[in-house]
């Protein structure tokens, strides 16, 4: 008899989401298969970050290899099949260098602290705002949820982390209006997630592009949900 799923009384994992009493033992291709056999078709793929499907045989084949070889070694060594990978990810995109994270949060992190910093090495250590978009969703860390500026996953984590002005989407006047000396980036997603899977229009797109060359920012594209080929194209 398989085990049924815990229930969330029971459960001793931190309740962060409303669980479906539903739990999957493993999966092939697109379907999720609980310990009783039953299948179900995952439409969920990897809540459209991770969108793998299961078990693929490519994947499990390399993940295999490289488990038998070698683990984590740090930052403090040569990484040739990092440098490889890296590698290849310039030479299909517009990208010069490659940092690897373990998270979108984290990645995100990266790019507001790479935006202060650029302004920081020119001198402008003052110049460290950076301009979102309502409905955006760029992660859970502390400097994550402010960048967001979702009430609902900043409430009750204490003081908002300081440095990020967000403006309505797709609205040119309020966003000329919240660039100021101290602004030093704007970062969006070309298609909105979790604000409802809205798309940025191409011509506000390039209107963000003239607006950053015309004052010096920096434009950051939060692209963990859309990148990667889940548009069709590597990068939306
Ligand atoms: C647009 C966007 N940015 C950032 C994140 C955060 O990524 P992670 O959950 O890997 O930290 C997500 C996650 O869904 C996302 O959709």
């Amino acid at each position: 008899m398989a085990p049924a799923p815990v229930s969330a009384s029971q459960s001793v994992l931190v309740p962060t989401y409303a669980r479906a009493p539903v739990a999957f033992e493993r999966g092939e291709g697109p379907w999720a298969i609980t310990a009783d056999g039953t299948r179900y078709l995952d439409f969920g793929a990897g809540i459209a970050v991770n969108a793998l499907g299961h078990a693929h045989p490519h994947l499990v084949k390399t993940l295999t290899e490289q488990a038998g070889k070698i683990w984590h070694t740090s930052n403090l060594y040569g990484a040739p099949d990092g440098e490889r990978l890296a590698r290849r990810l310039c030479e299909a995109t517009f990208a010069e260098r490659v940092f690897f994270t373990n998270s979108g949060a984290e990645a995100n992190e990266c790019a507001i602290k790479m935006a202060r910093k650029y302004h920081a090495a020119k001198g402008h250590p003052e110049r460290f705002r950076i301009v979102t978009f309502e409905g955006a969703f760029h992660g859970r860390t502390l400097a994550t949820i402010a960048a967001g500026g979702q009430q609902k996953y900043i409430d009750g984590f204490g003081p908002k982390v300081d440095g990020f002005d967000q403006v309505p989407f797709d609205d040119e006047k309020a966003l000329r209006a919240a660039i100021t000396p101290e602004t030093a980036a704007l970062m969006i997603e070309p298609i909105q997630g979790e604000g409802g899977l809205r798309s940025v229009p191409g011509r506000f797109l390039k209107l963000l592009r003239q607006i950053c060359d015309e004052n010096g920012l920096l434009l950051i594209f939060d692209e963990i949900q859309t990148g990667v080929g889940r548009t069709g194209k590597f990068f939306a």
